[in-house]
């Protein structure tokens, strides 16, 4: 019987970001790409080093407390929360970048490329976005696509989450303090295929020749019942806020010069619209999320559709 060859998309994906001369893999960084919100300035590490103190008081003060950036890219954010630790905390930091890509000397990160266990705050920043999986087309028997997207139309196509959510789950479970996903995503009420590339700037025609990213957005929700316990779903622009990051020109001369700056930094980061709208998914692993973060509204996805990647 002849049969038609069918695309393991899944693997196609993954070859063509994390195989031999895959995008990533050969050393391309995202800066080069497109900008991420640890590109825009150091107000992230600010806020993600508020978070790390209160996990770090709700541990009762470890010897070592980690900060661990799975999916580190250029290792920014883990170089500027390297950097901006002070106190008691910044003589008890470690800081690891996971990455697949060739590491980045900058002093004080140690490189891993598999996740090591963690007593203190895991990050992935913009990292479930880019790990593969498997694309269908509905109708679909799948059992991911059955109890995640059950919406799914006949001829139209799907990525399928259990893959993220494995990953996910696996993160989490490697913490003891808290773990947090900071993506763009999508919810059941509003699935849609959001398969696409990026490259030098540009969105692009995902291709699998590993001549650009390749991503599509994260299933929050699945996510977070993959991983499981204690867990909030909330907007950047309202956790930023609750973690002090705030910002408003002041003063005169100089001084006015750089709160301008920050508050146009800090805008950025909040905008709604952009990357204020992606969703910051918190699990506390042995602590409650109460205690780190204050109730906020619940994240809703942005109905305009693709965020902010320039
Ligand atoms: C979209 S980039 C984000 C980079 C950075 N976090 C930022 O926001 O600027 C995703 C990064 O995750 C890395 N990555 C994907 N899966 C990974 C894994 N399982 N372990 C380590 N790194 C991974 C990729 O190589 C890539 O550098």
């Amino acid at each position: 019987m002849h049969t038609c060859p069918v695309l393991d998309w899944e693997a196609a994906w993954h070859a063509a970001l994390y195989g031999p001369s895959g995008f990533f893999a050969r050393g391309e960084k995202p800066s080069s790409h497109f900008r991420t919100s640890p590109l825009v300035g150091p107000e992230l590490a600010e806020a993600l080093l508020t978070l790390l103190s209160r996990v770090d008081a709700c541990l009762g003060f470890p010897p070592v407390v980690d900060f661990v950036d799975v999916g580190a890219g250029g290792g920014e954010l883990a170089f500027a929360v390297r950097s901006l630790a002070s106190g008691s905390l910044a003589s008890r930091l470690r800081v690891t970048a996971v990455e697949l890509g060739p590491p980045v000397e900058l002093p004080g990160v140690e490189w891993a490329t598999s996740i090591p266990s963690c007593v203190g705050l895991l990050v992935g920043h913009e990292w479930l976005d880019s790990v593969p999986c498997p694309v269908v087309t509905g109708p679909s028997a799948d059992p991911w696509i059955e109890r995640w997207w059950p919406s799914l139309e006949d001829g139209s196509m799907a990525e399928v989450g259990a893959p993220r959510d494995a990953a996910w789950a696996a993160a989490v479970a490697s913490v003891r303090g808290a773990a947090l996903a900071i993506d763009y995503g999508h919810l059941e009420s509003s699935r849609r295929f959001t398969l696409t590339g990026y490259r030098e700037g540009r969105q692009v025609e995902p291709v699998f020749d590993g001549s650009c990213d390749v991503t599509a957005h994260v299933a929050f929700d699945s996510c977070a019942e993959a991983a499981g316990g204690d867990w909030v779903l909330v907007s950047q622009r309202d956790a930023l806020r609750a973690l002090g990051v705030v910002g408003a020109a002041a003063g005169s001369g100089w001084d006015w010069l750089e709160s301008a700056a920050r508050a146009g930094r800090v805008a950025e980061l909040r905008d709604p619209a952009g990357l204020g709208g992606f969703g910051w998914l918190l699990h506390g692993c042995g602590v409650a999320v109460a205690d780190l973060m204050p109730a906020l509204p619940p994240w809703r996805p942005d109905p305009a559709g693709f965020p902010v990647e320039e």
